[in-house]
């Protein structure tokens, strides 16, 4: 048993399922006496996302930082690792959070820094990822977990799911089985990383 010491943030800017699956992981699996580590904070740069409600919920301490209040991208990415860095954290997880990332955000968290994204990279980096799968006639897609370099949807590659195309999917059908193998590959793909730290 070790104390908790190490702190985990968690970025979102929508219903954070992701990082509901993580917290819950984190309970269940105890990750604070097996890796002394917790969920210490969830941060959204939208004041609506609903995952807040959740962390909430489960003693996680939440902020609000909304990009339109900044005047350009380095105002915004300075403030919220400002208020990233109050928590110290060993892992700063990307859980669905819909913002690019500046250089200089991207090297302070060099090492720790993680993404999913819902597509099989290197196919199909960006956006409407499902919808350009579906238009491709791809059998297959799924999600990636990676770490996260300055190019969008790269860095190396730590774990991925397949899921697949069924007959009849449309971008929404896909997106609920893609996020459900998400859910489970999320928590794993952060717990694999804590195992490597301790
Ligand atoms: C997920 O599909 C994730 O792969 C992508 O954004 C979505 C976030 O969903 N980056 P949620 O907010 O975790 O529910």
């Amino acid at each position: 048993m070790s104390a908790v010491h190490k702190n985990i943030v968690i970025l979102i800017s929508g219903s954070g399922s992701n990082m509901a699956a993580i917290v819950k992981a984190a309970e269940r699996r105890h990750w604070g006496a097996r890796y002394g580590v917790r969920v210490a904070a969830v941060i959204s740069n939208k004041a609506g996302a609903a995952g807040l409600e959740f962390a909430r919920q489960h003693q996680i301490s939440t902020a609000v930082l909304d990009h339109k209040a900044y005047a350009s991208r380095d105002d915004f990415d300075a403030a919220l690792m400002t208020e990233i860095d109050q928590h110290d954290p060993v892992l700063v997880v990307l859980a669905g959070f819909m913002r690019i990332l500046t250089p200089g955000f991207v090297a302070h968290y060099e090492g720790r820094l993680i993404n999913i994204h819902p597509s099989l990279l290197p196919a199909f980096t960006g956006l409407n990822t499902h919808q350009r799968a579906l238009d491709m006639g791809c059998k297959f897609t799924g999600a990636t977990v990676h770490r996260v370099t300055t190019e969008l949807d790269h860095g190396e590659i730590l774990d991925q799911a397949v899921v697949p195309v069924l007959p009849g999917d449309t971008a929404q059908t896909l997106a609920e089985r893609v996020l459900t193998q998400e859910h489970i590959m999320y928590p794993r793909a952060v717990e694999r990383l804590l195992t490597q730290m301790v």
